[in-house]
């Protein structure tokens, strides 16, 4: 584990991340979303062992990390145009953009598809590693399958210690969900997975953007078009659900839950904002942020899922956020975290 400034890379844990990447070998680092957990995205082997360090089926594909946008006519022959200005835009961030593969990219990379998924980050680490490895990085969330994401280097190591050679740790992250994807590989462009890049800021730049239906409605609406987000992801170990309506009723209710729950002896948590934590009564409450700021929100929203595990709360209790603009990104994880189980009151 190496820590260092975010803002300044440490060069010479940089360089030794590089040279791990370069033989093949993998390294977990911060990104402005998540960390990732990287691995050379040209070699087969350096893919296949993210896979075993996960868990994680191998038909679920993973994203190439780059650095420059000339490095784009390696990993695909054909750009579409869109692919430029949405670049322009929004690269380095938290944006990735589905293209038909080139033959340079290993279907072990692509979980077997013909499309690649690339993205730019700006965390100025992530950028320098990517840079020291040779150009690209394949990075799945540093989390182990079925595990929150990591927002901070000890979620990395919670999960994944003794699996990987290095953790670059470079404290918490600043956004805390994964980043938008959208596919550009279809006509009109579809978002699979929503992020801090919202569906109004695609659209200025695209026009209309078609949405994958599961993404708030879950597999009740058909199987999604990103294989990952098929599995279950983003779960507690505890049994969670999201409940929705007036402040008072949804208060009244959950309070009413968690005495059942204490009766039973079971272990109650509550997720809500940091206005409303006052008025429950549950064993752990975890407030993600102020009412109504989707950012704070974001941020600590995983880490207090992995709270939950470590205090082995069962019954978990969440308010409902906002799913206006980034608010949908919270919100769809929120529901995959409770199985899609929402209550209204
Ligand atoms: O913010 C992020 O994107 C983070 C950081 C580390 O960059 N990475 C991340 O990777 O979230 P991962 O592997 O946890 O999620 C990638 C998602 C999966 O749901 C996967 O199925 C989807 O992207 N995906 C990757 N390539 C795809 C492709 N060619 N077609 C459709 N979906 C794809
Ligand atoms: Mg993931």
């Amino acid at each position: 584990m190496y820590a260092m400034d975010p803002e300044h890379p440490d060069r010479e844990a940089i360089e030794k991340a590089g040279q791990i990447l370069r033989r093949g070998g993998l390294v977990a680092f911060p990104t402005e979303t998540v960390y990732g957990l990287g691995g050379d995205a040209l070699n087969p082997e350096s893919s296949r062992k993210i896979y075993a360090a996960k868990g994680r089926p191998s038909d679920n594909p993973l994203i190439v990390h780059i650095a420059r946008t000339e490095d784009l006519y390696k990993l695909c022959d054909d750009i579409p145009e869109e692919v430029f200005r949405l670049g322009e835009r929004f690269w380095p961030g938290p944006l990735t953009m589905i293209m038909k593969k080139s033959k340079a990219v290993p279907y072990e990379t692509t979980g077997g598809l013909d499309t690649v998924a690339v993205r730019m980050p700006s965390h100025p680490v992530a950028l320098a590693l990517i840079r020291s490895a040779g150009g690209f990085v394949a990075a799945p969330s540093a989390n182990a399958s079925g595990r929150p994401s990591p927002t901070r280097a000890s979620h990395v190591y919670e999960d994944l210690a003794g699996r990987i050679e290095c953790i670059l740790d470079g404290g918490e992250v600043g956004i805390g969900v994964e980043s938008t994807i959208v596919d550009l590989s279809v006509t009109p462009p579809m978002i699979l997975r929503p992020g801090y890049i919202t569906r109004e800021d695609l659209e200025e730049v695209l026009g209309s953007v078609g949405e994958d239906a599961t993404m708030m409605k879950g597999n009740g609406a058909g199987a999604p078009k990103a294989p990952g987000m098929r599995y279950r992801h983003y779960a507690p170990r505890g049994h969670m659900v999201i409940v929705e309506g007036e402040a008072a009723a949804v208060a009244d209710y959950i309070n009413r839950r968690v005495k059942e729950c204490r009766e039973e002896g079971r272990k109650t948590g509550v997720l809500c904002t940091r206005e409303s934590a006052g008025t429950y009564g549950a064993d752990v409450i975890k407030p993600a942020g102020h009412a109504g700021d989707e950012e704070e929100t974001a941020r600590h929203l995983y880490g207090i899922l992995r709270d939950f595990d470590e205090e082995a709360v069962e019954e978990i209790f969440s308010e409902s956020f906002s799913s206006e603009g980034f608010g949908q990104a919270v919100m769809n994880r929120l529901l995959k975290a409770a199985g899609h189980t929402v209550i209204r009151v």
